[in-house]
């Protein structure tokens, strides 16, 4: 979220400490990612690379040097990747990717993380990287180093994005109609009424909504001391997760907000995905619908 950079702070010990409450946070949803999936493994051969040790070094705060990153099966096609802890404003985020496998093998790539050597062995097992897609301006850090991975893959800017990162050349801008590429497999929705706009998009196959910033769902103690409560209070922690507070303030044309929602809720939601936070694996439609009760 934001502007990233990486985050190593703090002693060993605090690190350690956290590390043994992040491990069985990391642990758990393995066994709900994989029992929703029948603890089948993988049929495409790409691998569900997220061992044990890798998970201990990522919180430890080794992520960026062991390039441990990989992709594990979320649901019927579509893969998702732990990319490394950042800092915003102090704050300490998780971040994710999703991969969406099209029927012809064309790969949907979801504000992409830094992409390690495991990651890209894992993503060409799954076939071959076409679209390359920011969901908000706020997502974009990585799209050059992946479109120099991927060169024939197509770029896509989010809302606004054109104008700030002059730098990269973007085939297509998301709008409300999904582009040729995914249609009839992922719809979007871009959600107005803001100062900021994020497309958040609905893989059919799998029921997976897929958010940036607009739904994160962290754990209720995943901020330590203060920061804790200030997250508790902005309204983006368990049981009662959704967009930022100071984010929905912000939403002054609420006719043009609830229509984006409408759409959301228009789909048969039953995972959803984020970039920031625990995935939800069942009845997300219902979770959904919490997150934005303060719009409806
Ligand atoms: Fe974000």
């Amino acid at each position: 979220m934001g502007e990233r950079r990486y985050e190593r702070s703090g002693s060993s010990a605090s690190r350690a400490r956290s590390a043994i409450s992040k491990t069985i946070i990391g642990v758990g949803i393995l066994p709900v990612v994989r029992s929703m999936n029948g603890e089948q493994p993988s049929s495409t051969g790409a691998p569900h690379a997220y061992p044990f040790l890798a998970i201990v070094l990522r919180q430890l705060g080794y992520e960026a040097r062991m390039g441990d990153v990989a992709l594990y099966e979320f649901g019927p096609g579509i893969w998702t990747s732990e990319g490394p802890i950042i800092s915003f404003f102090g704050f300490r985020y998780p971040t994710r990717m999703a991969v969406i496998r099209l029927p012809n093998r064309g790969l949907f790539v979801w504000s992409p993380v830094a992409l390690s050597t495991t990651l890209k062995q894992d993503v060409d097992a799954l076939g071959s990287v076409r679209c390359l897609v920011s969901p908000s301006r706020l997502h974009h850090l990585y799209l050059g180093e992946w479109k120099s991975a991927y060169p024939s893959a197509r770029l896509y800017a989010s809302p606004d994005l054109r104008a700030k990162r002059k730098d990269l050349a973007f085939d297509a801008d998301l709008g409300d109609a999904p582009e040729s590429e995914w249609a009839g497999e992922i719809d979007q929705a871009p959600v107005r009424g803001s100062f900021l706009t994020e497309v958040v998009f609905f893989h059919r196959e799998s029921g997976t909504a897929i958010f940036a910033d607009l739904v994160q769902n962290f754990p209720p103690d995943w901020f330590a001391s203060w920061r804790g409560v200030l997250a508790r209070l902005d309204g983006i922690c368990a049981p009662n997760p959704g967009p930022p507070r100071e984010w929905r303030a912000t939403f002054f044309n609420r006719g043009a907000a609830r229509a984006s929602l409408r759409a959301i809720l228009s789909w048969p939601i039953e995972r959803v995905l984020m970039a920031h936070g625990d995935p939800v694996c069942a009845d997300g439609l219902s979770f959904v619908r919490r997150a934005f009760g303060w719009l409806l």
